[in-house]
């Protein structure tokens, strides 16, 4: 699995796919345990990803630590990725070309990972992986799957930032990613 990971890795370093690569300081390939049951999508890189390399390590990510915390996990025994490994200037979302043309890692990652469960971080990351034109609002809790695997959606940390009244829905989703896997393991 590392070695396969490490070859991505090494790939997405120098990937020009898409014109994100000409401002980038650095690549965000992902981080975590890559046995991990639980994978986490987010969106893209923002600035203090770029400057550092690793995915969720500014305000939003300390958010998606508590939340992770919350259900009795550490960072290090999950995993987690970005839809796109390159950071979009002004963090503006990242355009439907983007996605596409970095698509492919973001699959070979899932796909190597092999989680039983994936939860996607907010509208873009979800929007990604199920194509289904609905608000987060109406996906999140609900459980749904790409490439065999399940996938649970939850808004994303920094949305919640802006919404702090919706963290309670997202411990109602983090209670039944918890329940999920602990029913799977039996
Ligand atoms: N937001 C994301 O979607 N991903 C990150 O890595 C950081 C912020
Ligand atoms: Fe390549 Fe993805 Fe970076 Fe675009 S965002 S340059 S496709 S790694």
């Amino acid at each position: 699995k590392e070695k396969s990971l490490d070859k991505i890795r090494k790939r997405v370093s120098s990937c020009k796919k898409c014109s994100l690569y000409k401002e980038r300081k650095n690549t965000v390939f992902g981080k975590g345990d890559i046995n991990t049951r639980l994978l986490f999508i987010g969106e893209a890189p923002g600035k203090e990803e770029d400057l550092i390399g690793e995915p969720f390590v500014g305000r939003a990510g300390i958010l998606l630590t508590k939340i992770i915390n919350s259900i009795g996990f550490e960072r290090k025994d999950i995993y987690i990725a970005n839809c796109i490994k390159c950071r979009p200037p002004l963090n503006r979302p990242p355009s439907e070309d983007e996605l596409r043309q970095c698509e492919e890692y973001l699959i070979e990652q899932i796909k190597i990972i092999n989680p039983k469960l994936i939860c996607t971080l907010g509208k873009y990351a979800t929007l990604n992986l199920l194509k289904i034109e609905e608000p987060i609002s109406s996906l999140r809790g609900n459980f749904y799957e790409y490439l065999g695997i399940k996938v649970i959606p939850t808004f994303h940390p920094a949305y919640l930032l802006r919404n702090p009244r919706d963290k309670a829905l997202v411990w109602e989703d983090m209670k039944k990613i918890r329940s999920f896997l602990k029913n799977e393991s039996i």
